[in-house]
């Protein structure tokens, strides 16, 4: 869960400020330590260490010599502690060999004592620092530096995103296995790193490597060859594809945070998500025409496993189909049942996730169909799947999901609606009308639930626990909404469906512990969850709710919205308070919720 950059220019100088950009751009996939090489006339030259990568690469300018080809790496750490030893760029023993490593090794400890018998000593704990003594021992006894760099790559196990630099040669090595890796195109320099976003400033135009792709980059060429399951490496061509995000959405602008920035943007994405009906018109149809040969199972992690739950009430009330939600990572031991001609649908933000990505091969060797709902353009992801609708919602920064939630279930009500037209044979005009109305409602009503949600933010700030109540379709969004607190604020947080709290979670209620009802607007489950909700405020607990306008409910705080809604879309509204209550909790905690301890936006780990 780490990113790594690099950049190769013929210009003979100047990669360093850009590297630190682009790498800047990076952090959001780890902040633990940081780390740039550089290729000069002197040698290779590094700095790294622990911390920010503004902390760590501020020292660059100053005290590290310019050169024509460098890499750079943020990380989150995932073998050996966070420390400066640890920190990437890894050298070889003769520091002629530079490398970063995105990914985790399997066995590199059979690789590192067999380096170590051979007299190469270690410097860090890490298991990416046997790449660069591999290939350092590959020149040796290989002398071509291209051939080393195939060997070692050939003697990797596990997944893997690498870049190497290698003193006398202006060129970036790169190789990937389960870990992103993207190739871009500029004038006279070319580039790598993790993912688009780190480039976008300096280029639209990239190549998406595939498993087992190794590629020789220098600043004129690019050249690929994959490895084959025989051992070979054969000489491919990758095609070339431009990505339409303009740089600028990566910036916070006036924002404090990203994740402020990102919760104001919901009401336009989903404008325009309503705007684009067409477009998921052809996803809709082919999920439409497989499910009458296979059973559907909707595959996920975190925030886009909530919002594959409210795609499985959706499909199930809306057009009576039967799905079930598996968890990324338990997929392979709760699919045994799936067979040819099944239908995975994959939801994830980045197309990266390792758990998801895991999932659907193992799906893909089920003979399942694959069709995916993704945000970011060439993920891994997409390549794997049969299908896929891209959920348009620009680059999301915060390590906290939030207008891809909402992207996510808008998409899937678009579908969902489009399928409900499919099987009965018309076409409802009011599809398109009813997420617009939602995007204006929200638009309304954003300054007035920031108001809100900051006022309760402190009375929650010093609990140490917090309940999230839903029932039906704001079930999920009660997990969302714990979710969210609990990743940013660090305030333990849980969500119930909230007829089954009295079964046992009842006992944890004391005076003034945080109990969050998400009211129904049906009028049925409305009535149920005032009698949940009675049941907690009996026992001292400090009640907030989320509820249409027009009803009355005994509660302590009120966040009120447009009771013209309607259940069926009501996440896409009571997920927007939840997000700002868990928002201004952890700002006024003085925690920084871009970047909360521990996590990483892509966790392309198993
Ligand atoms: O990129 P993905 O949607 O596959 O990511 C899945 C989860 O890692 C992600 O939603 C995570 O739970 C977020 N930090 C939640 O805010």
């Amino acid at each position: 869960m780490c990113g790594i950059v690099g950049i190769t220019s013929k210009k003979g100088a100047g990669v360093l400020k850009d590297l630190i950009s682009s790498l800047t751009k990076l952090e959001y996939r780890g902040y633990d330590s940081a780390g740039i090489a550089i290729l000069t006339d002197k040698g290779i030259e590094v700095i790294k260490g622990v911390g920010t990568i503004s902390e760590v690469v501020s020292r660059a300018l100053d005290e590290i010599k310019d050169g024509s080809t460098g890499i750079g790496h943020t990380r989150w750490a995932t073998h050996g502690e966070v420390s400066e030893q640890n920190a990437h760029p890894l050298l070889s023993c003769d520091r002629r060999v530079a490398v970063v490593h995105n990914g985790t090794l399997d066995d590199f400890e059979k690789l590192r004592d067999r380096l170590m018998a051979k007299g190469h000593r270690f410097s860090s704990d890490t298991d990416s620092e046997v790449i660069a003594h591999l290939i350092e021992e590959n020149i040796t006894l290989h002398g071509d530096i291209v051939e080393a760099f195939v060997k070692t790559v050939m003697s990797l196990k596990g997944s893997y995103a690498v870049a190497a630099i290698i003193q006398g040669y202006n060129a970036l090595l790169v190789a990937r296995n389960k870990s992103p890796l993207v190739v871009g195109l500029g004038n006279g320099e070319n580039y790598c790193a993790s993912d688009v976003a780190a480039l976008l400033h300096k280029t639209n135009r990239f190549i998406f490597l595939e498993d087992g792709d190794i590629a020789l980059v220098t600043p004129d060429t690019v050249k690929v060859c994959h490895l084959t399951s025989t051992g070979e490496a054969l000489s491919v061509e990758r095609g070339i594809e431009l990505i339409e995000w303009s740089p600028e959405l990566l910036s916070r602008g006036s924002y404090e945070h990203f994740m402020l920035k990102e919760i104001h943007e919901q009401p336009n994405i989903i404008r325009k998500i309503a705007e684009n009906l067409n477009y998921y018109r052809k996803f809709a149809e082919a999920l439409f025409g497989y499910l009458r040969d296979g059973s559907l199972s909707i595959v996920a992690a975190g925030t886009s496993y909530h919002a594959g739950l409210i795609g499985k009430y959706l499909f199930s009330k809306m057009l009576s189909v039967r799905s079930e939600v598996i968890i990324a990572s338990e997929f392979q031991e709760w699919s045994h049942h799936l067979r040819k001609g099944d239908i995975v649908l994959a939801i994830s933000q980045s197309g990266e996730t390792a758990d998801v990505l895991e999932a659907v091969r193992i799906a893909r060797s089920r003979g399942t169909r694959v069709l995916s709902l993704v945000n970011v353009p060439g993920s891994t992801l997409t390549r794997l799947s049969d299908e896929v609708a891209y959920i348009q919602a620009g680059p999301e920064v915060g390590v906290a999901a939030t207008k891809t939630f909402t992207a996510q279930i808008a998409v899937l009500y678009l579908i969902s609606s489009i399928m409900k037209d499919l099987n009965e044979g018309k076409i409802r005009e009011n599809t398109e009308r009813s997420l617009l109305s939602v995007s204006k409602i929200l638009n309304g009503q954003l300054d007035e639930f920031k108001r809100r949600s900051k006022d309760i933010s402190e009375r929650i700030k010093h609990k140490k626990n917090a309940f999230f109540l839903g029932r039906g379709i704001n079930f999920p969004t009660a997990l969302e909404g714990a979710l969210k607190l609990k990743e940013i604020s660090y305030i333990h947080a849980e969500g119930y469906p909230a007829g089954e709290y009295k079964h046992g979670p009842l006992a944890l209620i004391e005076e003034g512990v945080p109990a969050i009802v998400l009211v129904p607007y049906d009028e049925d489950l409305r009535r149920k969850i005032i009698y949940n909700l009675m049941e907690v405020k009996s026992r001292g607990a400090l009640t907030i709710t989320v509820q249409p306008d027009n009803v009355d409910v005994p509660t302590d705080f009120a966040i009120t919205t447009d009771s013209s809604v309607g259940e069926l879309l009501s996440p896409l509204i009571y997920a927007v308070p939840l997000q700002l209550i868990a928002y201004y909790t952890a700002v006024s905690l003085n925690r920084n919720p871009d970047k909360p301890r521990n996590l990483a936006k892509s966790v392309t780990v198993e």
